[in-house]
């Protein structure tokens, strides 16, 4: 049986892929990247109230409209009409991002995640979804790509863009470092009762019950999965076999080992 993938269901086609290849960026542009399951609608919520607070956003009813997903356009209009700030989420590789962003003024978060935690996170999100992130019709190829090409390639590509490179567990273990981080990056002067604020409002807890950043918004017939399930680091030891957990280091120091990466497990 063949299924439907989310590729297919988000109706990403390959004439709008093709287009990005002239996509005009503004300086003011921020684009957010992820591999997916790596804690891209926290990052977004963290940047959206950032730029909230700091002035000058316009409003949108909630985080996917004022952040949408790059490659996904359908239901967003021609983003060359939005007015700046412009924000952009995508799963994209370097090679399928427009060439304007290398100018280095546009901005760049990418956010990583360790892989036996997004694994797990994966997993879960493909059994809850009615849309499973695997076709199996094409090579059991899942959404996002190969997540070791997805490291490898923003890792060494990294010169060519202004980028700023953070952990899921890092902004698990200090959120409000990571915050601060973010904000600086994005240039915005934020006093410390705003950076709080921001704090607050992107603790799992809160923004589970925050209805424009929880992802309950999209219906249920077209993505089922639970976007927010248990926010952890560490969760791929209540799942992973032995063997499993030494499979994914092996492959680790095969296709990554050269980069020398640091994660942290738990
Ligand atoms: S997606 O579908 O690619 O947009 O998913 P993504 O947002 O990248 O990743 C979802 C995981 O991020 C967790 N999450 C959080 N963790 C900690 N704190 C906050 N505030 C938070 N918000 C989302 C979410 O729970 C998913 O991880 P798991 O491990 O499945 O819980």
């Amino acid at each position: 049986m063949q299924r439907q993938t989310l590729y297919n269901l988000h109706k990403v086609q390959t004439e709008h892929i093709d287009s990005l290849q002239s996509f005009e960026i503004r300086d003011s542009d921020i684009f957010l990247v992820t591999y997916p399951k790596s804690g891209t609608i926290w990052t977004q919520q963290i940047i959206i109230s950032i730029c909230e607070l700091a002035g000058g956003l316009n409003e949108y009813p909630n985080n996917l409209k004022q952040m949408p997903w790059l490659e996904y356009r359908e239901d967003h209009g021609d983003y060359s009409l939005r007015p700046s700030p412009r924000f952009f989420a995508s799963h994209l590789t370097p090679t399928l991002m427009p060439p304007g962003l290398k100018d280095k003024k546009a901005k760049l978060i990418y956010v990583m995640r360790n892989p036996k935690d997004n694994i797990v996170s994966f997993y879960h999100f493909s059994i809850k979804s009615n849309v499973i992130l695997i076709d199996i019709s094409y090579n059991c190829a899942v959404a996002g790509g190969s997540w070791f090409d997805h490291i490898r390639e923003w890792h060494t590509k990294k010169e060519q863009y202004n980028i700023l490179f953070l952990t899921y567990e890092e902004m698990i273990l200090d959120l409000k470092a990571a915050v601060t981080k973010i904000c600086t990056f994005l240039g915005k002067n934020l006093s410390e009762g705003d950076i709080e604020q921001v704090v607050e409002k992107s603790t799992f807890k809160n923004m589970k019950k925050d209805p424009k950043a929880n992802y309950e918004f999209i219906p249920q017939d077209k993505i089922s999965g639970n976007f927010m399930r248990k926010g952890q680091v560490g969760d791929w030891k209540n799942i992973f076999t032995a063997a499993q957990s030494q499979r994914v280091d092996h492959l680790l120091q095969e296709k990554l080992g050269d980069l020398s990466l640091k994660f942290i497990w738990e």
